[in-house]
């Protein structure tokens, strides 16, 4: 019998490093109980859409500044998630902002990955190296990764899991942010995903 899997629409912006390990994640069997159905970009020249491609992934490239306005933006998004079913939504770089008329739709059913360790170095204006150039200028010397789901509340949600990174001497915030990608993002992004859809498969 063919196994009900959670139907996964991963949402980008940039590299899509955090999307490759979410694929090779479901290669090689780490993510079993959802499937990757769907990338949503928010701009048409995110390397992500290659990656997404590469996998014989659906991609599709919503961009704000094409839209009416914020509201526009998000019905438009809401319209593609509905007409493809899709169970769980997961933001891996995702530097749009997505209000509450979208995160009340999908309640525990939205996550995201952010590079510190919740709630250091978060909310509104960090993402990206700016969370590392943070870390770094305040001098902590350990920061790392965190997995949430997502509400209302920029990086307030429910925490699902973190991972810890140590800070090196002579760390700049380029390296920091691959020793976080490598010891932390890339790892505990797959984990948690697998979790949840196991959850919404049991509850189905
Ligand atoms: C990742 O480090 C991710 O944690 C961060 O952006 C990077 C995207 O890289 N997200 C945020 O800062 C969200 N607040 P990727 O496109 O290579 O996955």
């Amino acid at each position: 019998m063919l196994m009900k899997k959670a139907r996964i629409a991963v949402f980008v912006s940039g590299g899509g490093t955090n999307l490759q390990a979410l694929i090779d994640a479901q290669k090689n069997g780490i993510i079993n109980n959802g499937e990757i159905v769907l990338v949503v970009a928010s701009n048409r020249e995110a390397y992500a859409i290659e990656r997404a491609k590469n996998a014989g992934i659906e991609a599709v490239a919503v961009v704000k500044k094409e839209c009416n306005d914020q509201l526009d933006f998000e019905n438009k998004v809401i319209d593609l998630l509905t007409e493809r079913k899709i169970d769980l939504i997961v933001l891996a770089g995702f530097m749009t902002i997505l209000t509450e008329h979208f995160t009340s739709k999908y309640p525990e059913r939205i996550i995201n990955v952010h590079p510190a360790l919740i709630p250091s170095f978060c909310g509104k204006g960090y993402y990206g190296l700016r969370v590392h150039e943070e870390a770094l200028k305040y001098g902590v010397k350990v920061t790392g990764a965190t997995v949430h789901f997502v509400n209302e509340i920029p990086d307030g949600g429910k925490i699902i899991m973190q991972k810890a990174v140590y800070i090196e001497d002579g760390d700049t915030a380029q390296v920091l942010q691959k020793r976080v990608m490598e010891q932390a993002e890339w790892i505990i992004l797959p984990q948690a995903v697998e979790k949840v859809s196991a959850e919404i498969i049991k509850a189905l």
